[in-house]
């Protein structure tokens, strides 16, 4: 079957109820998301679908086809690291590490959706589990994110109109 990850049109040889968590880690060697428990209840298994965060340890292969599939890889790269990502560094968030993917792939759907999360919004959209107990860094690393996002926007709205109000003075 056809699938479309990560901006690329990728052809995968699978079971139709095969879990998309084991074409992307077994079959697309995209290992950076995680297999915790198999019964939706971590998160670490944690991709985008169309945008929304999906468990994908219970997602049959044949729902997602035709749309848009994200996964960690996707978000950010060293080079250029996501806010999220970014944010994770500063606030030192990771300890073993293996759940952050699943995190990062939650959080970045809230972001998507509220751009200015409250800590209310955060708890009732980050269900992972972390067995590290990293919850107070995901939380704080999320804020960071979402105000270096706003102000980088603010920056560049004063900066586009930058120009206007040189040209305006001359
Ligand atoms: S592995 Fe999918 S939710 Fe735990
Ligand atoms: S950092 Fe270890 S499980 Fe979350």
């Amino acid at each position: 079957m056809q699938l479309l990850i990560n901006g690329q049109r990728t052809h995968a040889d699978a079971d139709p109820a095969t879990p998309l968590l084991w074409v992307l880690r077994d079959q697309l060697n995209l290992t950076g998301t995680k297999f915790g428990c198999g019964i939706a209840a971590c998160g670490a298994c944690t991709v985008h679908v169309d945008g929304q965060a999906v468990r994908s340890c219970v997602t049959p292969v044949s729902t997602v086809q035709g749309k848009d599939i994200r996964t960690i890889e996707s978000l950010g790269s060293a080079e250029k690291p996501h806010a999220l990502q970014q944010a994770w560094i500063d606030e030192q968030v990771p300890q073993c590490g293996y759940c952050q993917s699943g995190m990062l792939m939650t959080a970045a759907a809230l972001l998507a959706r509220t751009p200015k999360p409250t800590d209310a919004d955060i708890d009732a959209a980050m269900s992972n589990i972390c067995r590290c107990g990293t919850y107070q860094r995901v939380r704080a690393a999320i804020h960071r994110a979402a105000n270096s996002v706003s102000s980088g926007a603010t920056k560049s709205a004063s900066n586009s109109a930058a120009p206007k109000a040189t040209g305006s003075a001359a």
